[in-house]
């Protein structure tokens, strides 16, 4: 839990997206890449399966926030270590669309052909106990404009709806049913737009009291409605192997689930790593089950989880990512795990017949009473027709938290308490001395963003 508290944070530094695309069908500049799709319980590119080989890439962590697709003086020596790495798949947690990424993404297209960028979605909700008032068509134009803005690049390969939005605390769960219709809309939004394969997914949180809720309640009811993957993040493996850390009980528990899964953060850092994971990740224990993972994390922050190490790149919260970059020992070891570990041939052994879960039913852990989705705002209905326009950007004010809602206090408590380890904390107060300076624009909603989205998914 220490860690996934910590990762968490990370994860929600995803704060919102902007979008100033107002040539949505622009011509692609990266060279044209085949787009990954879904069959049965597996991805595919073409005829040939697609397992997800990457890594998880946000320097700077939570605290700086930056979009390092919006860079390229901090994303192409990252594309030239990806390449040395050999990874085809890189998720990013920040992205601010008021910047072009023409260059970083074209440049990630030209590397290995395979990289991919997973441009995560803001959490849907800053407080799941009161999920509702989130899910609105302000929040809902950004998250668009942000699908406009990655829908030109060919490597865009998908986008999360929500991550760790559902957590250890029972009433999170609540947030399900608003994440879930997010995912819909944002799939809707993409069919209507006429843009090419891109697949829309929840990355939910390591916590064993939900984790199959929550699989089966993204992929229960209409074809509309259900996902097209599911994610998780795994912190059990370390250094040890596919039984002692249980992960043979977890593709028991996922064997039949109808849709690809993959891991969106897997690691532990208690141990020298080995990323032995990448053994059975890809062998035939798991790939009927499972479609890869993505490696926690690229760069060291101060949860410790990184394998290459920036000059001064946890130096004043993290703002600057432009220094040189220093392999660690890790660095070597996760290159020579993807080498020895490759993807295997055939087909792994997947299941080709999709297949809708049970809805979960209520019960102690899982508070979600309906099936029932709520219907989308009124409002977001013309981005369908118009397209959604120019993204409100890193500063602006189309987020969950807009309006009214940035007013609420910290901790994700409606009752204003304020909750949470002493990890969440530090993580708050780190965000909350280094946001704002970043943003001296006149609205200080962003620096509000970032502190409720990390508080509000650290401390639930
Ligand atoms: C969880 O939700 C219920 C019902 O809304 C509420 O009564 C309870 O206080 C909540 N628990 C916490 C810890 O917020
Ligand atoms: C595969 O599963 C078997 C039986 O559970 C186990 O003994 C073996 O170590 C596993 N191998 C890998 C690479 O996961």
């Amino acid at each position: 839990m220490k860690s996934a508290a910590l990762l968490s944070a990370l994860a929600a530094a995803t704060a919102v997206h902007a979008t100033p695309t107002t040539t949505v069908k622009s011509k692609p500049r990266a060279t044209e890449l085949e787009p990954i799709t879904v069959t049965g319980n597996a991805f595919f590119k073409g005829k040939e399966r697609f397992y997800v080989r990457g890594i998880d890439y946000q320097p700077g962590g939570a605290s700086a926030n930056i979009d390092p697709l919006a860079d390229p003086k901090v994303c192409k020596p990252d594309i030239e270590k990806f390449k040395t790495l050999g990874i085809n798949v890189i998720r990013v947690y920040s992205t601010d669309n008021s910047k072009g990424h023409d260059e970083c993404m074209n440049a990630l297209g030209r590397r290995r052909h395979l990289c991919r960028a997973r441009c995560q979605q803001p959490a849907v909700l800053d407080q799941p106990r009161r999920p509702h008032p989130s899910y609105n068509a302000v929040y809902l134009q950004s998250v668009f404009a942000t699908i406009d803005a990655f829908s030109k690049y060919s490597n865009t390969m998908a986008f999360f709806s929500g991550n760790e939005v559902i957590h250890d605390h029972k009433n999170t769960t609540l947030a399900a049913k608003y994440v879930k219709a997010t995912d819909r809309d944002m799939r809707a939004y993409i069919k209507a737009r006429g843009y090419r394969k891109m697949l829309v997914g929840y990355s939910a949180a390591d916590v064993t009291d939900n984790r199959m809720q929550t699989a089966a309640y993204f992929n229960c009811g209409s074809d509309e409605e259900r996902s097209d993957f599911f994610a998780f993040n795994d912190y059990s493996w370390c250094s040890s192997d596919f039984i002692t850390s249980g992960w043979n009980k977890k593709v028991e528990a996922f064997t039949g689930y109808g849709i690809p899964i993959f891991l969106s953060e897997y690691g532990c850092n208690t141990n020298t790593r080995n990323f032995g994971e990448m053994e059975s990740l890809m062998h035939k224990n798991m790939t009927g089950v499972y479609s890869g993972g993505l490696m926690y994390e690229y760069t060291m922050e101060p949860n410790k989880y990184g394998i290459v190490e920036i000059k001064g790149g946890q130096d004043k919260g993290g703002v600057d990512q432009t220094g040189e970059r220093k392999e660690l020992p890790e660095f070597a070891a996760f290159a020579s795990a993807l080498k020895k570990f490759p993807a295997p041939t055939g087909d792994g052994g997947y299941s080709s017949t999709t297949k809708a879960s049970e809805c979960p039913p209520q019960d102690e852990h899982w508070a979600v009473e309906t099936t029932a989705l709520p219907a989308i705002p009124e409002g977001a209905k013309k981005y369908f027709t118009e397209g959604a326009g120019k993204g409100p950007g890193l500063k602006g004010s189309g987020s969950q938290w807009a309006g009214d809602q940035a007013s609420t206090s910290e901790g994700g408590s409606a009752t204003g308490t304020s909750s949470g380890s002493s990890t969440a904390s530090s993580s708050s107060a780190a965000i909350r001395s280094t946001v704002p300076a970043l943003n001296n624009a006149p609205l200080i909603v962003s620096g509000i963003v970032a502190l409720f989205t990390l508080v509000g998914a650290v401390a639930l």
